[in-house]
């Protein structure tokens, strides 16, 4: 079966100067933008200053993009230790905004905004979600969660510039979300693809059909997600399903977006952003094609500016498609920090998600458990059963998971296919790794 999907109004006489521009136009201006941004740095913030005059390298020393490469890296650890406005570089009065990531131990990273830092973002988020196949004039469902994350009110003020109208759901109220969803028209969401699933089965216990609805668009990034759960939501909403990331120290959701058109990976902003990967573990500047970890450095951010920002972020730099000039990203498919290597083997929850989403009876609710019972690790995967799959099916779905992940991944697990509903929902980024190692 395959549902067929909404036409998306022409939006090229929309596009951003930018979007435009030959490789050559943006390379100089990259470069201009580099420079000022090292000078920025090096005459504001202390931590940088000190870095860079560690390796005896001055701003002046920037002749050329591929100079990048003798700055020093920044990694989250630096802006904990410069907690929490010790990397701005601007006075604190010109900052209008705060977000703060939530860290899960010790102090949370802060990151600031000056105005035109929060216009520059909105144009950006705006950018994507036009890329996205939103227009001015649609009804956006925002449903990342407003607060410190910066995903709800990045998502916010570009919908706003784009010129729709906004609707500031935030995440949460899973039933209030359906029903306005169906009230409200909306054309476009905005939502971490784990919780939009949630919405879904909502929508489905309320007895609608999510292809009914006006539903045409979502935007869905803040998490790892594969290109199977894409199939699989487009198919169950009948709307596209493209990719946006971000992250808060980079600026937050809009550093790059998937074209609607082509869905082959996302444009990186580059004209605000400049890309690298590098070995995750020597650090050296891989080239293009290449996986390894992305690096950002900002070209335009003027409270908070960041020098080869270590994103942890696994994937590679590609040629650009729909937007010649910039180059894509492929599509996370996991950070360093989500790698569990179990007996030896590497595995991403992303890896996982391919296999179950590839039996039918199984849903894409799932975690991944780690123990260490004895002297060795252990994996197992809890997955939940669809409704109305009974026992013997659910034994069988087991073996054959299983056996799947032992014969695709390498490595064994244990399975445990679970009643719908046993895995617990997040509103938000969801939890795929349990560590009960220590
Ligand atoms: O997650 C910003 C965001 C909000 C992006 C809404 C997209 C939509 P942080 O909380 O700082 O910011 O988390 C950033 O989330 O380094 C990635 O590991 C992951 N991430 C974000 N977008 C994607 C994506 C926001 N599209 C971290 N695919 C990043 C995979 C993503 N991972």
């Amino acid at each position: 079966m395959t549902t067929p999907l909404p036409q998306i109004p022409d939006g090229s006489h929309l596009l951003d100067d930018a979007e435009r521009w030959s490789v050559d136009e943006l390379r100089s201006r990259q470069l201009e933008r580099l420079q000022t941004t090292v000078t920025s740095a090096y005459d504001n913030v202390p931590h940088y200053r000190a870095a860079l005059d560690n390796i005896g390298v001055h701003p002046r020393d920037i002749h050329a993009l591929e100079d990048v490469r003798h700055l020093p890296f920044t990694t989250k650890a630096d802006l904990r230790d410069n907690y929490p406005f010790g990397m701005f570089a601007v006075p604190r009065e010109q900052v209008v905004r705060v977000h703060a990531s939530s860290g899960t131990t010790g102090k949370p990273t802060v990151v600031g905004y000056t105005r035109a830092d929060i216009d520059t973002w909105a144009s950006l988020v705006a950018r994507s979600l036009r890329a996205a196949g939103a227009r001015p004039g649609d009804v956006v469902h925002v449903a990342y969660g407003y607060g410190l994350f910066t995903g709800g009110l990045g998502a916010h003020y570009g919908a706003e510039k784009l010129g729709c109208t906004v609707v500031p759901m935030s995440g949460g109220q899973t039933e209030k979300q359906a029903q306005l969803l169906r009230d409200f028209g909306a054309r476009v969401i905005m939502v971490t693809p784990s919780y939009f699933l949630s919405i879904l089965d909502e929508l489905d216990r309320q007895g609608v059909d999510a292809r009914e609805l006006p539903l045409s668009v979502g935007v869905f990034g803040a998490e790892p997600w594969t290109d199977l759960m894409r199939r699989e939501i487009e198919e169950r909403a009948g709307m596209h399903g493209t990719d946006i990331y971000g992250l808060s120290e980079v600026m937050g959701p809009g550093v790059a977006q998937e074209c609607v058109e082509t869905k082959d990976g996302l444009h990186i902003w580059e004209d605000h952003f400049y890309p690298e990967i590098v070995d995750p573990i020597t650090g050296e500047p891989l080239p293009d094609g290449e996986v390894g970890e992305l690096v950002f450095t900002s070209l335009t951010k003027q409270a908070m500016p960041v020098l080869r920002y270590r994103t942890r972020d696994l994937t590679r730099l590609l040629p650009g498609t729909a937007r010649p000039g910039m180059r894509r990203m492929e599509k996370v498919t996991g950070r360093s920090d989500d790698l569990m290597i179990v007996r030896g083997v590497n595995v991403f929850p992303t890896q996982i998600e391919e296999l179950v989403l590839g039996l039918p009876g199984l849903t894409p609710y799932f975690q991944c458990v780690l123990s260490r019972p004895g002297r060795l690790d252990e994996l197992t995967v809890n997955v939940e059963a669809q409704d109305g799959v009974g026992d013997e099916r659910r034994t069988a779905l087991a073996a054959e998971l299983t056996h799947e992940i032992k014969s695709r991944i390498g490595t064994s697990a244990r399975v445990v296919v679970m009643d719908p509903g046993g895995i617990e929902r997040s509103v938000g980024k969801a939890r795929r790794i349990i560590d009960q190692r220590t």
